[in-house]
């Protein structure tokens, strides 16, 4: 029996953590095992990584220096977490993946594409999520947000340029995968925004079932 990958992505502050728990609740109540993941961290490893990729004291890191931190934690995530719990045919709700890494350190750090859909590829075994929910919201807005919550990280702080390539990243990301990742609007009111995901994993699940 093989679970179900979702992932939710998107750019800074468009309510994918207020999304993923209103889907596991649903999900949990429907019978399904749900697991809530996130990236980078999601391990003992993957956490202390994160702590080094998200601190505002690293602003010289090097964009390969973050491009291989951010695959050493995914390599780890998904050896110890994803792929066990898929084994199991749970439900993994995982804040970020690959297209993270192809949306920032592809089109936003603009590192060179070829190599970095490879690296992407050789970290995640060529697994790609069953489903993927892109948040997409006006970059102004987001960082708005990110601000009033007071929690700003080392990637919140880059121009505003940056934010605007890795939201136009995104966008073509799911025009290239228009079966795989599904545009949500993010500017609506938390509950609108859960229905729309509600009804799109309803019908994955449905198509999912032998
Ligand atoms: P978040 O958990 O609040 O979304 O913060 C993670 C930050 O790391 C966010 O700014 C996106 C960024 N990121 C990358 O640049 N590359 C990646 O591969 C991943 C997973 C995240």
């Amino acid at each position: 029996m093989r679970g179900l990958f979702i992932t939710f992505e998107g750019t800074e502050g468009s309510g994918k953590s207020t999304q993923i728990r209103i889907l596991a609740r649903r999900l949990t109540r429907l019978g399904h095992a749900v697991v809530i993941t996130r990236e980078p961290g999601g391990t003992r490893f993957g956490e202390q990584i994160r702590k080094i990729l998200l601190s505002v004291r690293n602003h010289g890191l090097d964009p390969r220096a973050e491009l291989f931190l951010y695959l050493a934690s995914r390599t780890q995530h998904l050896e110890e977490v994803i792929l066990p719990a898929l084994k199991k045919g749970k439900v993994v709700l995982c804040d970020r993946f690959s297209d993270a890494t192809l949306a920032y350190q592809g089109f936003g750090r603009r590192l060179e594409m070829k190599i970095v859909r490879n690296a992407v590829d050789y970290a995640a075994k060529g697994i790609s999520p069953d489903l993927t929910l892109l948040l997409d919201l006006d970059v102004r807005v987001g960082l708005a947000r990110v601000r009033e919550r007071g929690r700003s990280n080392r990637l919140d702080r880059e121009k505003h340029e940056f934010h605007e390539r890795v939201r136009r990243g995104y966008l073509r990301l799911a025009r290239m995968n228009r079966k795989r990742i599904r545009i949500v609007k993010a500017s609506r009111d938390p509950a609108a925004v859960a229905r729309d995901i509600q009804t799109i994993v309803d019908r994955r699940l449905k198509d999912a079932r032998p």
